[in-house]
Parts: C-alpha cells; structure tokens; sequence
C-alpha cells in the first residue's frame, strides 16, 4: 500500500448522506400519500422538494420529522436507522424542524421564546439520558443562535411586535436552537412579501454550511436561489429528482404543473 494512500480511514468517517429516506410509503386508510420516496441530503446541501397542492410533502416531512409513522420503508439519519422513531427522539438526533404554523408564544420577546425551544431540548436529553450534570447556560445557548442568524437586533423585541417575515425567521432560531445537524424546513416563505423573501434566503444562505437542508417551498425563485438537488413529487411519488437546471427543463414537470412554466 502506497504510504500516502489513507482510504483505509473512510470506513472510520461519517462520509455522506446526514438524512436518507429509502422507499418511504404513508398510507392513509385508502389514500398513498407518499409512494415509495427514496432522497437524502449531505451536511452543506439544501434539497428541496416541490410539487403540486396534496403531492405529499409535507406528509414526507412528517415522515423524516417522526411526528408520522411510515407504513414502508426506512429512515436513516447519520447511518442510523431510525425508522418508527417519534419526534422527540428524532429532535435528540439532530433532526429539526420549522412549522408551517407558527409556534411562538406572543407575548415573550425572541431571546425568551429561544430560551424555551433550548430549555425544551435540554428537559428532553435529561429525561433520556439522565444527565447529572447542571443545565449549561441555556441563554447563551439562544444568545449563540439569535447571533448566528444576525438577529440580534430583535432579541429584546415582543414575538408580537415582529412583523410576519422577522417571526418566520424566529422560527429557523427555534429550529436551530435545538441544536440539529439536519434541518426540515417546511415553506419558511409562505405568506411573505419580496423583501422579506429575500431576506430568508440571505438568511439560509448564511447558515446553509452547517446542515442538511429538505425544504419544502412553492416559491420557485427561492428554490431556484437555494437547491443543490430539487425532487418533484405528485401524487405521492417522485417525478423527477436531478440537479435543478436539469429538472427546470423536464417536460415530465412541466406537465404535473398543468402546462405553466416552473421558471422563476
Ligand atoms: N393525517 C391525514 N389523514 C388523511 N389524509 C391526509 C393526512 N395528511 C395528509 N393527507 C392527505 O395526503 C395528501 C398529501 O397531503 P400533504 O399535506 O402531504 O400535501 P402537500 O404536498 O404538503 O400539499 P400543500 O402543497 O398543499 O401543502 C393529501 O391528499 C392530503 O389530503
Ligand atoms: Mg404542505
């Protein structure tokens, strides 16, 4: 063996995907609401997931969040298999998430509201492992979050003084505050205007490095902005899963689209 060849040490490192769906199905009584989906995402890549009202992603998110059970196939995070694995376990894991409702208690400011999503996690790893050891700093734990996001300008703020794109980026902190090395991020755009849009995608853009992004969006210059893989679903399955350029032109997609163009 020549002395400078070191592939003997890959089987020792954590090399690739960070979160893999193989052959996932949910069915619900009569209806599939995911088909036999297979994705995955490595540490540093967004893959995102579009497709037409009811296509089933945010059912597939559900699925590799825990908060659904699959009815086939297996979930793997960090070549783990964690299939049948609930939320909360999935969260211990380093599997968090976004939701499309806001989960936000109005009334406390944004460093407080982070203080609970890290509180929350803390409470979680003691009740199962049963740590002995004190809580470590729980706000310089959401002191280190506000500040990765470039949101400290808004840590003193009341959650309800925050317009409705500041609170959608609260939400990636209470996300992040859970310390997860995958990120589910299920349409974190919905409802905004362009600039505040915009200011989301800087925002991913920023922290993208750290995780393995699914996200889920309907805003097509976002995806265009953000994806190293897109997957289309329809109806349950995958249509077409490539490189974004590649998709863009599938005339596969542009069909499940009803003829308009998915160009941003
Ligand atoms: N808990 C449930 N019980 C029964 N059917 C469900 C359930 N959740 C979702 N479905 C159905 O599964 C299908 C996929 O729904 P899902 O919410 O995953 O779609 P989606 O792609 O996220 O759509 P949208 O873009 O509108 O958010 C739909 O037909 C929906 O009605
Ligand atoms: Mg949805």
């Amino acid at each position: 063996m020549d002395w400078l060849d070191l592939s003997f040490l890959k089987k020792d490192l954590k090399v690739g995907a960070l979160i893999e769906a193989r052959g996932l199905t949910k069915k619900f009584s009569g209806l599939t609401a995911v088909s036999k989906v297979s994705l995955s995402c490595e540490r540093g890549h967004i893959h995102a997931v579009i497709g037409p009202n009811g296509a089933g992603k945010s059912t597939l998110m559900n699925l590799l969040s825990g908060e659904l059970r699959p009815t086939e196939g297996k979930i793997v995070v960090d070549g783990v298999d964690v299939t049948g694995y609930g939320s909360t376990k999935m969260s211990l894991l380093g599997v968090g998430r976004s939701y499309q409702r806001t989960n936000i208690y109005p009334s406390l400011s944004v460093l407080e509201n982070c203080n609970i999503a890290v509180q929350s996690r803390l409470d979680m790893s003691m009740q199962f492992m049963r740590s002995v050891n004190a809580y470590p700093d729980v706000e310089s734990g959401s002191r280190r979050v506000i500040e990765r996001l470039q949101l400290d300008s808004l840590s003193y703020k009341k959650a309800s003084e925050l317009s409705h794109g500041e609170q959608r980026q609260i939400e990636i902190a209470l996300a992040l505050a859970t310390d997860p090395k995958v990120l589910l991020l299920d349409e974190p755009l919905a409802g905004m205007g362009a600039e505040e849009s915009l200011n989301m995608i800087a925002l991913l853009q920023r922290i993208r490095s750290d995780f393995a992004v699914i996200l889920v969006e309907h805003d097509m210059d976002a995806v265009f902005a953000l994806a190293d893989t897109l997957t289309v679903m329809q109806n349950g399955e995958i249509i077409e899963s490539d490189k974004p350029a590649v998709v863009r032109s599938s005339p596969r997609v542009q069909e499940a689209y009803l003829g308009t163009s998915i160009d941003a």
